[in-house]
């Protein structure tokens, strides 16, 4: 039986452990592929603590829910399956799920790029009747998945950006990345209230990575500024670094045409969202996020590893 190296997840209280695991064989149409470069994403840390709705239901289980591979003629692509153990040095695919990558590609980047951009792609192709022309809120756009989306969001064209996030010097730098306006995100409630009232009053689509009581915060002064109520506002939750949970009135519900919903693993006919299109702008450079890379049989000190601003760990076998 030929073997080969994998990351293993055995507790959910430890990082993944490399460990020799057989080499899958194909069956059921499947194809054997070597992957080439798994970008760490936070839904990969999650699943593998324990802490994310893709969580393994039992132990010991492979880490990676990503991963970008080759087939055995040659090309390359990305593939995105909860359960796929991708942080290994070959996998099982169903071809039908594999997302074309360009030849040329760096896999390095379009890993620590994929994950990040695909959220906002996702969201506005496939969760909300995004058209040109409107105009998009990233909440928590100083993070990947956030700056990313003001450049997607921009790239799909919408006509007005708005970012709002903590940390400055980040935001600041995201009117270069086409970002319109900015509603810096302070420990000053009403100043933070009024910059959304300024700037997003009247917003058609919400990105919301950070959800919590600052998306409470959001709605509530974005909804008392607005004056087109029966204009749609869509609010997508995309990520909850500032909580997992909000407490919302039913009478903003009733006042306003707001939508809320969720864009992510499960929600998402994914045949609806172009992600060869994605991949394709992701390999000309459309997101700026770094990789930070580290061989696989270092998988241990990966984890151990704190991502600067702009910068994504990615594994390669
Ligand atoms: N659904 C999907 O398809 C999908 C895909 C990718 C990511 N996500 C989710 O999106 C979220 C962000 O991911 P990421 O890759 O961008 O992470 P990241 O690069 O680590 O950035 C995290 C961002 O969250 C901000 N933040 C944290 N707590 C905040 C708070 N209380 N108020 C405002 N901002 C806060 C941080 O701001 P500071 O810099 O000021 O700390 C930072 O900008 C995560 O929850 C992730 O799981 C979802």
């Amino acid at each position: 039986m030929s073997m080969m190296k994998a990351a293993m997840v055995e507790s959910f209280d430890e990082p993944p452990h490399l460990r020799s695991v057989p080499v899958p064989r194909p069956h059921s149409g499947k194809e054997l592929v070597d992957v080439l470069a798994v970008g760490i994403s936070h839904a990969t840390r999650g699943a593998a603590a324990g802490k994310h709705y893709t969580s393994p239901k039992s132990l010991p289980a492979l880490a990676g829910i990503d991963a970008v591979v080759r087939r055995k003629n040659g090309d390359l692509a990305f593939v995105m399956s909860p359960g796929t153990g991708s942080l290994a040095e070959r996998i099982l695919v169903d071809p039908k799920d594999l997302v074309p990558v360009p030849r040329g590609a760096d896999p390095a980047v379009v890993a620590a790029t994929m994950n990040a951009a695909l959220s906002s792609w996702v969201a506005l192709k496939a969760r909300v009747h995004f058209e040109p022309g409107q105009s998009v809120l990233v909440i928590g756009a100083t993070g990947n998945a956030g700056s990313s989306g003001v450049r997607v969001a921009k790239h799909l064209g919408a006509a007005r950006v708005v970012a709002a996030g903590r940390n400055r010097e980040r935001l600041d730098g995201l009117l270069a990345e086409g970002a319109d306006e900015l509603v810096p995100l302070t420990s000053d409630e009403a100043a933070t209230a009024v910059a959304y009232a300024t700037a997003a009053a009247e917003i058609d689509v919400v990105l919301d990575y950070v959800w919590g009581p600052p998306a409470e915060q959001a709605m509530q002064a974005i909804l008392s500024a607005r004056t087109e109520h029966t204009r749609i506002l869509d609010w997508v939750q995309v990520g909850g670094t500032g909580g997992m949970s909000i407490t919302l009135g039913g009478n903003a519900l009733r006042h306003n045409a707001l939508r809320i919903s969720g864009s992510g693993f499960g929600s998402v006919i994914m045949e609806d969202a172009d992600l060869p299109g994605l991949s394709a702008a992701l390999a000309s450079g459309l997101v700026g996020v770094r990789p930070h890379i580290v061989p696989l049989a270092d998988v241990e000190k990966a984890w151990a590893h704190v991502d600067r601003p702009g910068e994504r760990t990615v594994i390669v076998p």
